[in-house]
């Protein structure tokens, strides 16, 4: 049981489920009652806490010693295809990666405290809530729950009580802050914290003007991915000092041999000239070795998109200026970024396929306030007098929002679920996302193919409320 949120969570069917599902027999579960809904837990694998506590609290537990080249973890991320790639990591680059990327890059140094507000889950919480700190000789915050729970000042409570000295979070926390009361920041003694840093996600300006002048540290955007483990763009420190720039996360880190190509000829791009965000052969310690069991997909994923040259592609869109800094201009997959999480808009219509009155359907990523993106579904029903009936279609709607959130968790529920009797594709079959993500953003879809059927623009149009 779990509350997040304030929102209590029943995490025994959960894990019920997860065991039935699993080839792998699990010896022991435990569960620990923290009070938040007795009446509802199930005893099955209850433990009592305290005296396991007061057995294990002492505990040595030996390292186990490992060659560098073994793997440390998979951690599955999202692309173009509907099937998640396991990214799998080893132990001795990841953790000197790790431990120079602290050092050069992070500002911080043994005894000093760091705060990492970022899901665990997630490679910036595998990275530098646990492995990096640690390495380094840091201490390592780690806190449960939303920045404005119980009020928006519990950061900053937390930084103050713990002189907290370096903070990582993703800009869509600072959004979110931004709209709590601004006094919430100044209770608090803040004297301890020398630099906030933020990944994941591009770094609006209006963002960063506001934490920078509210905080009065600096603050200072990195550019990575799952796959690079650690900081592939950023602002080095030590070897000489470099201004931060609004708009752009710095310059290439050590170790990545970075590059902006053209992405048909893959020649390298021109100062202010869009390419793809691209990496020379070998990647640095830290790394991806390869796909969890699939080398062979991890050479076709990321390393076979220009002929005859061995480069990595990030599917990331970035141009350079003349100082070397790069800016980020999004992705040139169909994956989104929703509140800093990566998602694959293929997985999302795969969730929403599940459901029997499906047809057909195509997500989209729409601009959004404080997450960055949201996701919009466009679907088409099996039988569409199936949402005649009133409340038929808002029925329908929690349906499949559902089939989202139980397959792929709730961070992936599209914000809008528009029915439409049929999607605007090409001649030859493709769905043309780019139009139907400008229409539902109320942009200009610009030049278009030719289209198979007109009409199914003009649908999505309405269905968006006629924009
Ligand atoms: O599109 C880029 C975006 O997030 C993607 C990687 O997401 P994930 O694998 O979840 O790893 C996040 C690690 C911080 C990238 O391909 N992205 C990440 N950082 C930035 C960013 N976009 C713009 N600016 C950033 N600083």
């Amino acid at each position: 049981m779990r509350a997040r949120a304030g929102k209590v969570i029943d995490y025994t069917p959960l894990v019920d489920e997860a065991l039935s599902r699993a080839e792998f027999k699990v010896p022991q579960v435990l569960l620990i009652d923290r009070q938040l809904a007795p009446e509802r837990l199930q005893a099955s694998y209850l433990v009592a806490y305290e005296p396991l506590r007061e057995k294990f609290f002492d505990a040595h537990v030996p390292c186990e010693w490992l060659e560098s080249n073994e793997p440390s973890y998979t951690l599955y991320t999202s692309g173009t295809t509907g099937k998640p790639k396991g990214v799998q990591r080893d132990v001795g680059g990841y953790a000197v990666a790790l431990a120079a990327s602290m050092e050069h890059i992070f500002q911080g140094a043994p005894g000093d405290t760091m705060f990492t507000a970022s899901d665990i889950g997630w490679v910036v919480g595998h990275s530098y809530i646990i492995y990096a700190p640690l390495i380094a000789g840091l201490t390592t915050v780690m806190y449960e729950g939303t920045p404005i729970r119980p009020d928006g000042g519990i950061w900053w409570r937390l930084v103050e009580q713990y002189k907290i000295n370096l903070m990582f979070t993703a800009p869509t926390a600072i959004r979110v802050l931004r709209k709590q009361d601004a006094s919430l920041m100044e209770k608090y003694d803040l004297s301890s914290l020398r630099t906030l840093f933020l990944a994941g996600e591009p770094l609006d300006e209006p963002t960063a003007q506001w934490v920078q002048s509210a905080l009065k540290k600096p603050v200072i955007d990195n550019y990575w991915q799952t796959e690079t483990g650690w900081p592939m763009i950023a602002i080095p420190r030590g070897i000489e000092e470099l201004p931060s720039k609004l708009g752009s996360p710095g310059v290439p880190s050590m170790g990545f041999n970075l590059t902006l190509r053209n992405e048909v000829t893959g020649d390298v791009c021109a100062a202010g000239e869009k390419g793809v965000v691209a990496l020379d052969y070998p990647l640095p310690p830290g790394c991806m070795q390869t796909v969890w069991r699939d080398d062979q997909r991890f050479v076709d994923t990321y390393w076979q998109s220009v002929p005859d040259q061995l480069l990595y592609s990030t599917f990331d869109w970035g141009v350079q200026d003349e100082d070397g800094y790069v800016s980020i201009l999004g992705r040139t997959d169909d994956v989104i970024n929703v509140a800093g999480h990566r998602l694959g808009t293929r997985e999302i219509e795969e969730a929403l396929s599940s459901h029997p009155a499906v047809a057909e359907v195509a997500v989209v990523g729409i601009a959004d306030a404080v997450k960055g993106q949201a996701a919009a579904a466009f679907v088409v029903l099996r039988d569409p007098d199936r949402i005649n009936a009133p409340g038929a279609s808002e029925g329908l709607q929690a349906e499949l929002c559902h089939a989202v959130d139980s397959q792929l968790g709730a961070i992936a529920r599209p914000a809008r679920v528009c029915f439409v009797s049929m999607l605007p594709k090409t001649r030859s079959g493709k769905l043309l996302r780019r139009a139907i993500a400008a229409l539902a953003e109320g942009r200009d879809p610009g030049e278009l193919p030719t289209i198979e059927d007109p009409s199914a623009l003009m649908q999505v149009r309405e269905a968006l409320g006629g924009q």
